[in-house]
């Protein structure tokens, strides 16, 4: 059995506990481990949880390398709306890792094709991912990998969906100056990651998470790459689960890590 669990949270105080819990406990460990990290609304409760157990000494980031799952094209680390930005707002400047351990993606680039290769030799280098952390797109996309990517891929350049540009546009000024392209960590380095953390909430998530746990793979569905991963676990909002025709055992309610019966022995 390759999926460890599905947690589905309550409220969001709820789903940021689960998901830095399991965070923490990764920390804990005490070993050198490498980090990839998403971007979006869905993780800033963890990393505000995660924040607050480091500042409290639960928690520290000196032995991790931090990697971000994707960037805009074309997005310098000034500019307000860049994952970079997002993430030194959001954790990286609230913890105690080393600068020198935190490589990010540069969506200013004036070689993107040299920045993917850089940036999949700095994964390399740092042995792979430990932990993936993953959004969830309403497409089915994880990082920037979009429907119909190859599942083979390692960091590269990629066109971003319609949907996934209009998802965005609240953040940018108009439609227009939404990015066309973004860079992205590839599937199969995803996939190469020991541990995988799928988060799931928000609006119109509903089918991209069934299309996952039905248990079938298609590149239609980026998510459905997961299918498969030996450790795979998934952090959902229970709202999310109307659809998804899973019972929970009797006496457990929505917090309780669940026993994943039949669906789990799918994947
Ligand atoms: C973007 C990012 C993804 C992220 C997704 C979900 O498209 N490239 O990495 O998972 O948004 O964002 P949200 O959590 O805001 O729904």
């Amino acid at each position: 059995m390759s999926l460890q669990a599905v947690h589905w949270a309550a409220d969001q105080d709820e789903f940021a506990s689960v998901a830095s819990g399991i965070l923490a406990n990764l920390l804990r460990s005490g070993r050198e481990i490498s980090l990839a990290l998403p971007t979006g609304q869905t993780p800033i409760g963890l990393y505000r949880q995660i924040v607050g157990l480091c500042r409290k000494g639960d928690v520290s980031f000196a032995r991790t390398r931090l990697f971000n799952l994707d960037e805009y094209l074309g997005a310098s680390p000034d500019t307000p709306q860049s994952y970079h930005a997002f993430l030194h707002h959001h954790l990286i400047d609230h913890i105690d890792i080393p600068a020198s351990r935190v490589r990010l993606l540069r969506g200013d680039t004036a070689d993107p094709a040299a920045e993917c290769r850089s940036y999949d030799q700095a994964i390399e280098a740092a042995g792979g991912i430990d932990m993936a952390i993953l959004g969830l797109g309403a497409n089915g996309h994880i990082a920037f990998n979009e429907p119909g990517s190859s599942w083979n891929s390692q960091t590269h350049v990629i066109r971003l969906a319609a949907q996934t540009r209009a998802a965005h546009r609240p953040d940018f000024s108009n439609a227009d100056a939404v990015p066309r392209f973004g860079i992205t960590m590839g599937i199969a380095t995803i996939l190469q990651a020991k541990k995988i953390m799928l988060l799931c909430a928000g609006k119109g998530k509903e089918q991209a998470l069934s299309m996952l746990l039905a248990g079938q793979g298609s590149s239609a569905w980026p998510v459905t790459s997961l299918i498969g991963h030996p450790d795979l676990t998934i952090v959902a909002q229970a709202r999310l689960r109307g659809s998804q025709n899973l019972q929970s055992p009797a006496g457990q309610n929505n917090s309780t890590r669940q026993a994943i019966g039949q669906t789990a022995s799918r994947l």
